[in-house]
């Protein structure tokens, strides 16, 4: 069978990825047992970061370790990647001595171009584009917390990012309906909204956008590569910050989740993080088992 990559979500079916959730659900039960699972004996995980992380680094190292596999973490400080060697190279000979790469970068092309250049699967852990990984995390969380999401009403409040362009694909990929409230000049991917019109409604009003959701997210105001910006668009979002009173006016069953880091004070309250119905720190922890669910899809199916 050809390599499988994980780059954005469209690259497993709507069934794989409900499969994943659900085995997810499995192997976290399995660790809280304290089972010893290790399907990935002697595998090895090199892990590229281009930017910062505290999450899916912790959570793809200690998941290669709970597999009995082992988890390698590059630089481009310490490496020939952060000095020009071409990323075809690259992708050639680390995916010649390894059995799968995780790659947090700043354009989508690098990623793709490196996963044609690899023989082992490759897997997005964030681009300026998409971040799917978080999105298993997120729908695993949602599915335990209140079953399937089906039908169900999500609401993206914040910036047209990388994680709004990834619920896009999610909203396709579970069938469910996204509302996504941003500021005219933050909007996502046009291409992309379009392509998915049938489900995907933009709002300039938070307000009205999250009526009866059941899902209400949101994100930084600044991803990481836009630091320079980070006082236009605090100045740009006023308004877009979720907090209890905006959560009100959601389904009364509604959850709140937000991929972290957090900024409280800004795109999130202070108290919001602490209402009953976030779910930040679940979801969090979920991105360890979701990801295992991944790892043993790519390389034991
Ligand atoms: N949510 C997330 O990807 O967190 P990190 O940037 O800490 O990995
Ligand atoms: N949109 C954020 C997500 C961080 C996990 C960023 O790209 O920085």
């Amino acid at each position: 069978m050809s390599t499988r990559h994980f780059l954005t979500l469209l690259d497993l079916t709507p069934e794989e990825l409900q499969g994943l959730i659900e085995r997810a659900v499995e192997l976290k039960r399995m660790r809280n047992a304290g089972e010893i699972y290790e399907p990935l004996k002697n595998r090895v995980m090199a892990m590229i970061f281009e930017k910062a992380s505290t999450r899916t680094r912790v959570s793809f190292e200690a998941g290669m370790a709970q597999f009995g596999g082992h988890a390698m973490f590059l630089s481009p400080r310490d490496t020939q990647l952060g000095r020009g060697e071409p990323i075809e190279d690259s992708a050639r000979v680390i995916s010649s001595m390894v059995d799968v790469v995780m790659i947090r970068t700043f354009s989508h092309e690098t990623i793709e171009t490196f996963a044609k250049h690899s023989r082992v699967p490759v897997i997005n852990a964030l681009t300026d584009e998409y971040h799917p990984c978080q999105l298993l995390a997120d729908m695993q969380t949602y599915f335990e917390f209140r079953g399937s999401i089906k039908g169900k009403t999500v609401t993206w409040v914040g910036d047209g990012n990388n994680m709004c362009h990834s619920y896009v694909n999610a909203a396709r990929q579970w069938d469910f309906k996204l509302n996504i409230a941003c500021p005219t000049d933050f909007a996502p991917d046009q291409a992309l909204v379009d392509a998915n019109s049938d489900r995907v409604t933009i709002f300039e009003s938070p307000e009205a956008a999250v009526k009866d959701s059941d899902l209400v997210v949101t994100d930084v105001w600044a991803s990481m590569g836009q630091e320079d910006e980070t006082k236009e668009r605090l100045r740009e979002f006023r308004g877009y910050q979720v907090s209890p009173d905006l959560m009100d006016l959601a389904h009364p069953d509604a959850l709140f989740m937000h991929c972290l880091p957090a900024h409280r004070g800004e795109e999130v309250s202070e108290d919001m993080m602490e209402d009953p119905r976030c779910v930040a720190f679940p979801e969090a922890e979920n991105r360890l088992h979701a990801q295992k669910a991944l790892l043993e899809f790519l390389l034991t199916h």
